[in-house]
């Protein structure tokens, strides 16, 4: 596999404000809200690991120290949980940052927008294609199958063409995404000939949605560098990507899986129910306890 179709980086933008998670974002990152019993971070690396990806690249911003530590080595807790014999609890704790993985961290100074934030890993990541996450979407695969940026690597491995996981999303949700549209290419890809952000329903081009999965190649820092400011002052990643595919094909992917919006308080409360019912220790009494709730 050469160097231009295997993705062995991956983006994580974790500098946005989080502003509809207020107050809880005050001072604590969105990225590390706990969903049953793992930050939305630690969710996001899994995926990207099992996805073969062993660099990971942190955008951090202001009141971020918190996802550094959660990657770091905690000397005083496992030297703590193995004085007390606490074996299983010592391995879940190391386990969170395997030998083999890379943890990067870059700063972006101010909150100028997704595709700025990407733009400021362009230094870790240098002249290949890499894996874009966004871990307030928090994405599950089908049970028993690849995770959604497992399928995307493997559909990059065959085309070398970037990739946007996309949804179908109802036509009153259109102004939260950016929605492309396409013709059917095989399988679960479509060839992009329109993306706009954050569309109102009657300027929407169709109802498919971009999820918080890419897999870009580099090009995509040259378009972002050119751009102007978009929508909301901000330099929109989209806006980079509808000049990428004046060069590239650039194709939507429909993944097999489900996404949890874990921005919002809705689609937060959502992913915790959900996973809280699957969990080994925790789902057996959760179910019971729904079950005898009179709503
Ligand atoms: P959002 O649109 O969800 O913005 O960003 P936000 O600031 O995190 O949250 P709200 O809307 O104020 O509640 C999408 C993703 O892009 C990252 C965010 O961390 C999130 O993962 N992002 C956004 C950055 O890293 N930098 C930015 O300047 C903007």
């Amino acid at each position: 596999m050469s160097n231009q179709t295997r993705v062995r980086k991956a983006v994580f933008p974790v500098a946005g404000l989080g502003t509809r998670f207020l107050p809880a974002t005050k001072a604590s990152p969105k990225e590390m809200l706990p969903v049953v019993d793992k930050p939305l971070i630690q969710y996001a690396v899994e995926e990207a690991y099992e996805a073969g990806i062993r660099d990971m690249i942190f955008v951090t911003g202001r009141s971020k120290r918190a996802i550094e530590d959660h990657f770091d080595t905690a000397y005083e807790l496992e030297n703590e949980l193995e004085r007390a014999g606490k074996h299983a609890m010592l391995d879940l704790v190391r386990s969170i940052a395997p030998a083999d993985m890379n943890c990067l961290f870059v700063r972006q100074p101010r909150s100028l927008g997704l595709g700025h934030a990407v733009l400021c890993a362009e230094p870790l990541v240098g002249n290949e294609p890499f894996a874009v996450i966004l871990a307030d979407d928090l994405m599950t695969g089908e049970a028993g199958g690849p995770g959604v940026m497992a399928q995307m690597t493997t559909a990059f491995q065959k085309q070398g063409r970037s990739l946007l996981a996309v949804q179908e999303v109802p036509l009153s949700h259109t102004k939260r995404y950016g929605i492309v549209k396409g013709e059917a290419a095989g399988g679960p890809l479509m060839r992009i000939d329109e993306i706009v952000e954050k569309p109102a329903p009657e300027k929407a081009p169709s109802r498919m949605g971009v999820a918080g999965r890419y897999v870009l190649t580099p090009r995509i820092f040259e378009e972002i560098r050119n751009q102007p400011q978009g929508v909301g002052g901000e330099i929109q990643l989209t806006d980079a990507i509808e000049r990428l595919m004046k060069h590239e094909t650039v194709y939507a992917f429909q993944y097999q899986g489900k996404r949890y919006d874990c921005g919002s308080k809705e689609g937060f409360l959502e992913a915790t129910v959900e996973l809280a019912l699957q969990h080994p220790d925790v789902g057996e009494h959760f179910r019971d306890y729904l079950k005898n709730l009179s709503i």
